[in-house]
Order: structure tokens, then sequence, then C-alpha cells
């Protein structure tokens, strides 16, 4: 079967079987490895990518059901403000060991910083929930999205409680 969608901003075509999940056509059609699968099944969240701008997990969707859509994974986020600000703060506060649910965790970060501006550390875990970490116990990654919202909506945050 024919897909056809927008991938990191670039249209994109394949022929694919009609089991195939979108995870693989990324891995596998593309290449861009960047997107990790772990338990396929939709639980650890490790494949979690935007589609439409909303973090959804490629392991559970079909390449063909994302006909038509907009995908974006860890390797399209070049000169993005908002992720450059992320992958810094993650960087600094050693959110990440192994690095394996790294991709996801950015996904859902990237979600958060644009989506919640005044999501405290109790949301921030909230949010986090679908996203599986074995190495780093979570406290790193917290830390550095509740920092990377301070930078990016510093003003607001300092000036308006947590409402969301
Ligand atoms: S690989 Fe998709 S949720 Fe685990
Ligand atoms: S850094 Fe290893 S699973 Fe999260």
């Amino acid at each position: 079967m024919k897909v056809r969608l927008k991938l990191n901003g670039v249209e994109t075509a394949g022929d694919v079987e009609p089991r195939t999940s979108l995870g693989d056509f990324i891995r596998e059609h593309e290449r861009l490895t960047g997107t990790h699968l772990g338990c396929e099944h939709g639980v650890c969240g490790a494949c979690t990518v935007l589609i439409d701008g909303r973090p959804m997990r490629s392991c559970l969707m079909l390449a063909v059901s994302a006909d038509g859509r907009d995908v974006r994974t860890v390797e399209g986020y070049e000169g993005d403000p908002v992720m450059a600000a992320i992958r810094r703060f993650f960087k600094e506060c050693h959110a990440l060991q192994c690095g394996f649910c790294t991709p996801g965790m950015l996904a859902t970060a990237y979600d958060i910083a644009n989506r919640l501006p005044r999501a405290d550390r109790a949301r921030i875990r909230m949010e986090l929930s679908g996203n599986l970490c074995r190495c780093t116990g979570y406290l790193g990654i917290i830390d550095a999205i509740e920092k990377s919202l301070d930078y990016i909506h510093g003003a607001d945050r300092q000036t308006r409680k947590e409402a969301s």
C-alpha cells in the first residue's frame, strides 16, 4: 500500500505492508533511527513522535493511518529554539543515561513546553506518565523540563500561579 506523509517537513512516500507500523516505517523505510522501539505495545513511550503536533506512539499507529499527516521525529527539530532549550537542560540536569527513552521524552517535553507553560512539577510528572525510563529515576528529567519551562516562559511563570 502507498503511504504519503510529511516527515520532518519533507513530503515523503513509500510502499508498505498494511500491517507496517509507523515506527517501523520511520526506522526501516526512512532510516530515521532516532525513534526507538521498546515494548511495541504502547506501554513504554520510547517510540513517541509528534503527529500533527501532538505526541503519539508510533508503534501503535499503522503507517497507512499516518497517510496525509504531519510527522515529526527527534531528527526534525533543527533550529527549533524550544527544543534547543530542552536539549540544553536535559544535558545540564543529567536527564539521560542510556538514552533509550530520550527521543520519546523529548517529544513529550516539547509538547509540555508548548501546551502547558505554567506546569508545576506534579503536572510535569503526570504528563510524563506515559514515558518510562529504566535509568534515571526521573528526577533529572523533571528538573530539565521545569528549567526549560522557566527559561522559555520565564516572566509568565514567575507572575502567574499554576492553573493548568
Ligand atoms: S515502543 Fe511504542 S510504546 Fe513502547
Ligand atoms: S535513560 Fe535509559 S531508559 Fe531512560
